[in-house]
């Protein structure tokens, strides 16, 4: 147990308080770890808002789903109807609304961003793995928490939508068909779908969420922020033990986040006043109207923020199943002519690409697109132990990782755009291709990012005053 401590005599009513407080629960002593003794490096830049705002929208996010509760029907017959008395007869129901569905995408943004400062700046390296890796347990909750919440409306893209996403998983060998009535309970998408993922949307998830990012902030207080030089400030510290290139985050990040929020809720305001729809990315024109059972949409394409993914289920056709069979065969040959293997290392890898080739074929190009889109996004998981360059970060890299980084960031936006478009032959084509850079810029990030002249890497931050 802590020492109790005895306020001074002289101390005011307030201070006497917290000192009553502190003996019985670490008020101060939180305060201090994580804000006015926290030591976040003195150079984030531009980069590091998005962990704050990522915070924020959370918080929004929350906030506005508690009062949308108070009237949204989990019903079949009556949701759609609900969201409508919503929007136009609960007074300011309209603006929670849209703060919400601007919300879900803002967070993405937010995220993405957020994730992409992870690469640039190498943050997932060792100490930080688990950081990381809790921030993509989070990436993984918010991807289920706006699937199943873009079900609750009812609306033409809801259903159809969560019907095409469900249906992936019957391409699950042996248990498929039972898996997609587990999650459906029912043989199409219906009242008990929507039951449970209200239920799911609006508790289950989100406590996982919430439980994530206290373990990802209380992982990163426990080893410190990264910062775009990738130096480590712990490592010079004056008398007192506080890093020579750390200021505290309490008031020097309050003040630089709250500056970032305010921008930001501009942003935000002017897309939820002006374009809550966001020419239909935001919030799908078939979704307003009701769901039909017996009438499929033309064109059923994901929100945005999935459509990457979905790229790459479509890209995932017998051609490309028979590409990877190709790349898998010349990448055994040559790693057993050139590789400088053993006899027993050269027949491993045989019968390793036997084996690879003769699965790829056995299974149906279904299967292999929902493993393809499920796993861009669990590779992400392994990234700490994938990257292995010299420097943590992108600065010191040698230049051409830059383009390299360049190229994954266009091709993903491409998988994004190609996502929301109806299936064309080139789009499939390029698709195809975008799929192939994304899997591998990480599958050959082992190799890759070893290569190259890296730059010397500063002692201590670099900085400039403004
Ligand atoms: C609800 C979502 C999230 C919230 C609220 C959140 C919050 C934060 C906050 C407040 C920070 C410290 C400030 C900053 O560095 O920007 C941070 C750092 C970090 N986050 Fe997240 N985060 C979220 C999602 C993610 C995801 C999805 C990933 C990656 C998959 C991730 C990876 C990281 C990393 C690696 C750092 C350390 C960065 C550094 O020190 O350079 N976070 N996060």
């Amino acid at each position: 147990m802590a020492e109790y401590h005895v306020a001074p005599a002289n101390a005011t009513a307030g201070q006497k308080l917290l000192n009553w407080v502190d003996n019985r629960f670490p008020l101060s002593k939180l305060y201090n770890e994580h804000l006015g003794e926290y030591y976040a490096p003195k150079n984030f830049n531009f980069w590091y808002i998005f962990g704050s705002l990522a915070m924020l929208v959370l918080v929004i996010q929350i906030v506005t789903g508690i009062f949308l509760t108070m009237n949204y029907k989990p019903d079949a017959a009556k949701a759609f109807e609900s969201v409508e008395y919503i929007m136009r007869d609960v007074p300011g129901g309209w603006i929670i609304r849209y703060m919400h569905s601007t919300g879900a995408s803002a967070f993405f943004i937010v995220v993405y961003l957020h994730m992409f400062r992870g690469l640039l700046y190498g943050s997932y390296r060792k100490p930080r793995e688990l950081v990381w890796l809790f921030g993509c347990g989070i990436f993984l909750c918010l991807m289920a928490e706006a699937f199943m919440g873009y079900l609750l409306p009812w609306g033409q893209m809801s259903y159809w939508g969560a019907q095409v996403i469900i249906n992936l998983f019957t391409a699950v060998p042996f248990i498929g068909n039972d898996l997609a009535l587990l999650i459906r309970g029912d043989f199409v998408v219906g009242d008990a779908t929507l039951n449970r993922f209200f239920s799911f949307h609006v508790i289950a998830v989100p406590l996982v969420l919430l439980g994530l990012v206290a373990a990802h902030i209380i992982a990163l207080h426990e080893v410190g922020s990264n910062n775009p030089d990738g130096v480590e400030i712990k490592a010079k510290k004056d008398a007192k033990g506080i890093p020579l290139d750390g200021i505290p985050f309490h008031p020097y990040y309050t003040v630089h986040d709250i500056y970032a929020v305010s921008i930001f809720l501009m942003i935000f305001s002017a897309v939820m006043f002006f374009a809550p729809t966001g020419g239909g990315y935001l919030l799908e024109f078939n979704n307003f109207i009701e769901a039909n059972p017996l009438k499929t949409p033309p064109h059923i394409a994901p929100v945005w923020y999935f459509t990457p993914y979905y790229s790459m289920l479509r890209a995932t056709t017998d051609l490309m199943i028979q590409i990877l069979s190709a790349i898998a065969a010349i990448a055994a040959v040559l790693a057993i002519v050139r590789g400088g293997f053993g006899a027993m290392g050269k027949l491993t890898i045989g019968i390793v690409a036997i084996v690879a080739v003769v699965l790829l074929n056995y299974f149906d190009a279904k299967f292999w697109g929902v493993l393809v889109m499920g796993g861009a996004v669990i590779i992400l998981f392994f990234l700490p132990w994938l990257d292995r360059s010299l420097v943590k970060s992108i600065r010191y890299r040698p230049d051409w990782h830059k383009i390299l980084f360049g190229v994954f960031v266009f091709f993903f936006l491409v998988l994004g755009y190609l996502g929301s478009e109806p299936p064309s032959a080139a789009g499939n084509y390029i698709s195809q291709l975008g799929t192939l850079v994304y899997f591998g810029f990480f599958l050959l990030m082992p190799w890759w990012s070893r290569i190259g002249t890296f730059k010397p890497v500063p002692d201590r931050v670099t900085f400039a005053a403004h």
